[in-house]
């Protein structure tokens, strides 16, 4: 039996244990074929299948309608920072962007290089506890998108429901993938790293509206053109292959789990167990942000002073409650309990909190 810590590491994080030993069986000889699967030609027939497969259910899953393309593109949603910009906006059009924290920032520095940006709404005043309604938002003509990071994971705010404004949504989504149904009516393009809810590094999955694509910046490298990817339907270059073939075997999980409705009702009720575990601890839990905009996949929470939240990481190391730690920009604890995070671990964790305050409070 492999040993399996409660691992609450903000990402690459815990996958489902059935998808890496099925990994681990298939792994030197795949199909008998005498190869690796990471051996093989990405043309050969092995990682066709797989890869066909992984798209097709990938739609299914997330419930993607047919007028929206999937592309497996690598480069992380970092590199997605800037191919937006880069495709969708022309000297005539300015986009809009959502500053709700660390990774909106890093959205808008980068497409600040590539044309005429504004800052729609921004949580600096708020020091990033909230999301914004749609009525705060405000936006400028010529408008061609406005950016929105749907999940900030550094934060732990998410937006309770999509904005409702006249221009298209792109979401990054990266930290709460697959784990709530999308508004696809509102959004012309999503993007997120595989490395939370979907699989291993490596792989960014990008959803587009098919109709944009013919409008899209022609003259870019090949590499950054999101129509060029899309009419070599992801095999433009070699794609991460072994990324892609784990990504498929966790949309498989993710089926006879329950699908998309199943992953949003545990991770509701995961983090209502964290949530309730703060707010009834007498205030020696606090969790900083607005309660309508709390993250369902990332819990951020603070303890009463430095000392006894380093005391706290120690002692939860102990029991195998691991990467605890929040983000070294903002300190803190943060536990994040993407969709393969085990209910039993966030138990564990909930009773360990309990124990912990009542022994040091
Ligand atoms: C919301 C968000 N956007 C972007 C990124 C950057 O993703 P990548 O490392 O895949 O480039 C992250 C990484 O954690 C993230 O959480």
């Amino acid at each position: 039996m492999n040993k399996r810590a409660h691992n609450f590491s903000a990402g690459p994080c815990t996958l489902p244990l059935e998808c890496l030993e099925e990994a681990q069986q298939e792994f030197v000889n795949y199909r008998n074929s005498g190869m690796s699967l990471i051996e093989m030609s990405h043309r050969g027939k092995h990682f066709m299948e797989v890869a066909e497969q992984a798209e097709s259910l990938c739609k299914e899953v997330f419930e993607v309608p047919d007028d929206f393309s999937v592309l497996f593109l690598q480069g992380g949603a970092i590199l997605q920072f800037s191919m937006v910009p880069m495709n969708l906006l022309t000297p005539e059009t300015r986009a809009a962007y959502v500053n709700s924290g660390s990774w909106a920032r890093g959205a808008i520095a980068d497409a600040r290089q590539y044309g005429d940006i504004y800052v729609a709404w921004d949580g600096e005043s708020c020091n990033f506890t909230r999301m914004p309604n749609t009525k705060e938002i405000s936006l400028q003509d010529n408008t061609r998108y406005l950016h929105i990071t749907t999940n900030e994971t550094i934060g732990g705010i998410r937006f309770p429901s999509w904005p409702d404004v006249d221009v298209p949504l792109i979401g990054d989504m990266s930290s709460e993938y697959m784990s709530r149904p999308v508004d696809w009516n509102k959004f012309d393009l999503i993007y997120g790293g595989a490395q939370k809810n979907l699989g291993p590094a490596g792989l960014c999955v990008v959803f587009v509206r098919k109709s944009i694509l013919e409008n899209t910046n022609k003259n870019l490298g090949r590499y950054l053109r999101y129509d060029i990817h899309e009419s070599k339907s992801s095999m433009f270059n070699t794609p991460p292959v072994f990324a892609i073939y784990m990504f498929g075997k966790v949309l498989k999980w993710m089926r006879k789990e329950g699908g998309l409705s199943a992953m949003q009702k545990n991770a509701a009720e995961k983090s209502a167990l964290l949530y309730g575990t703060i707010d009834q601890s007498g205030g020696y839990y606090r969790c900083p942000v607005d309660v309508a905009c709390r993250s369902h996949m990332n819990v951020v929470f603070r303890l009463p002073n430095d000392d006894l939240e380093q005391q706290f990481l120690k002692e939860a190391a102990e029991l195998d409650l691991m990467n605890l730690k929040g983000h070294r920009s903002v300190g803190g604890c943060r536990a994040s309990i993407y969709n393969a995070m085990p209910f039993s671990s966030v138990e564990a964790l909930s009773t360990f909190m309990h124990d912990f305050s009542t022994r040091n409070g």
